[in-house]
C-alpha cells in the first residue's frame, strides 16, 4: 500500500490519462430525438427545450443532414400531429406526420437510422399512452393501435421502432405484427424500463402531451423500484427486444449497470428532456460549465453500461467530439 502504491501516477499527464481511461464516448454512441410538425420552413424554438425546435418535413431533412455530416447517424422522431383525438388516428395513419418524416428521410438520407417512437400520447385528446375504457389505459385494447402504428412507421421507411408506453406484452405483439407483415428486419428497441418521472416535464410542453387527468403511474414505472425494473427488461428480451432501454438516465444508472451486468443485449439510455434543461439553465445562469457537465453526464451513462445514448444534447457532443480530433 501507500507510499509504494500511488494512483496518482497515472494522472500526472493528459497523455497518461488517456493511456488508462476506460470509457469512450464516440458520435456513433449518439441519438438525437427531433419534433417533427406540419407545415413548411418551420423552424420555431420549443419554450421549454432552449436549441431544440419544432421542425417541419423540409426543415428536418436539413437538421438530419447537418447531423449526420457530424456523425450522428440515428434520430428518434416524435410527432406533433394536426389533431388529436380520442384513439390518436394520426399516430396509425401513413400520412401522419412522423410517417411523412420517415419517407423524406428515406429518400434523402437512405443509410440515416431512423426510429420511430411508438406511443399515442402525443396523438390522443386525453393524452394518455393508450386506449381509455372507463378513464382507465386498457392495456390489451392499446396493443393492437401500437402495433399498427409500428408497421405503418415500417412501411414509410423507419428503421426500427421504439415503443414507449409502458403496456404489458407489448413487444411480443409489434414483433409478430411486424412479421406478419413482411417487417421481420426491423428491430425493436424497447422502453422496457420507463419510468414514470418528473424529468418528462419539458418534453411534454414540446409535444403537448401532458394526461389531462390523472397520471401515468398506472403504467410508467415506481422510481423506487429497481428490482421491478429488470423483470421488465427480462420480459422484454424474453418477447423479442433488440435493444432494451433503462429511461430516465442519471437518476436510474444503477438499474442501467445492473442490466449489464445481467444481459447480454445492447442497452439504451435515455437522457431525457428535463435532464436536458436543468444542465442549459444552470449552465444560463454561469452556475455551471456546459460543455463540461454535458461530457461528463455522457461518459456516466457509458461508464454504467449503455452503449447508446439518446440525447438532445447530440448535436453538442458530436461537434466537440469532432473538434477534439
Ligand atoms: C412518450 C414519450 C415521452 C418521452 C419519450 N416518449 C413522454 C412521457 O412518457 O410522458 C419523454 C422524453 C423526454 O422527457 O425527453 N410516451
Amino acid at each position: 500500500m501507500f507510499p509504494s502504491v500511488r494512483l496518482r501516477r497515472l494522472r500526472r499527464t493528459e497523455n497518461l490519462r488517456a493511456m488508462v481511461r476506460e470509457t469512450s464516448l464516440d458520435t456513433s454512441d449518439l441519438i438525437h430525438p427531433l419534433f417533427v410538425v406540419h407545415g413548411e420552413g418551420v423552424r420555431k424554438e420549443i419554450s421549454s427545450l432552449p436549441g431544440q425546435y419544432h421542425l417541419s418535413v423540409d426543415e428536418l431533412v436539413k437538421e438530419c443532414q447537418e447531423l449526420y455530416s457530424l456523425g450522428v447517424k440515428s434520430v428518434m422522431l416524435f410527432g406533433i400531429p394536426a389533431v388529436k383525438d380520442e384513439i390518436g388516428s394520426e399516430a396509425l395513419s401513413d400520412d401522419g406526420i412522423v410517417q411523412q418524416g420517415m419517407k423524406a428521410l428515406r429518400e434523402a438520407l437512405p443509410d440515416m437510422v431512423t426510429i420511430a417512437d411508438i406511443c399515442m400520447c402525443e396523438y390522443t385528446d386525453h393524452g394518455h399512452c393508450g386506449i381509455l375504457h372507463d378513464h382507465e389505459v386498457d392495456n390489451d385494447a392499446t396493443l393492437e393501435y401500437l402495433t399498427r402504428q409500428c408497421v405503418s412507421m415500417a412501411r414509410c421507411g423507419a428503421s426500427m421502432v421504439a415503443p414507449s408506453d409502458m403496456m404489458d406484452g407489448r413487444i411480443a405483439a409489434i414483433r409478430a405484427g411486424l412479421d406478419e407483415e413482411g417487417f421481420t428486419h426491423i428491430p425493436i428497441m424497447s422502453y422496457a424500463a420507463k419510468f414514470s418521472s418528473s424529468f418528462y416535464g419539458p418534453f411534454r410542453v414540446a409535444a403537448d402531451s401532458a394526461p389531462s387527468f390523472g397520471d401515468r403511474k398506472g403504467y410508467q414505472m415506481d422510481p423506487a423500484n429497481g428490482r421491478e425494473a429488470l423483470r421488465e427488461i427480462e420480459q422484454d428480451i424474453a418477447e423479442g427486444a433488440d435493444i432494451i432501454m433503462v429511461k430516465p438516465a442519471m437518476a436510474y444508472l444503477d438499474v442501467l449497470h445492473e442490466a449489464r451486468l445481467r444481459y447480454d443485449i445492447p442497452l439504451a439510455s435515455y437522457h431525457v428532456s428535463g435532464e436536458y434543461a436543468m444542465i442549459k439553465a444552470a449552465a444560463e445562469k454561469g452556475w455551471i460549465d456546459h460543455d463540461r457537465v454535458m461530457m461528463e453526464s455522457m461518459i456516466s451513462i457509458k461508464r454504467a453500461g449503455a452503449k447508446m445514448i439518446l440525447t438532445y444534447f447530440a448535436k453538442d457532443v458530436a461537434k466537440l467530439l469532432n473538434s477534439q480530433k
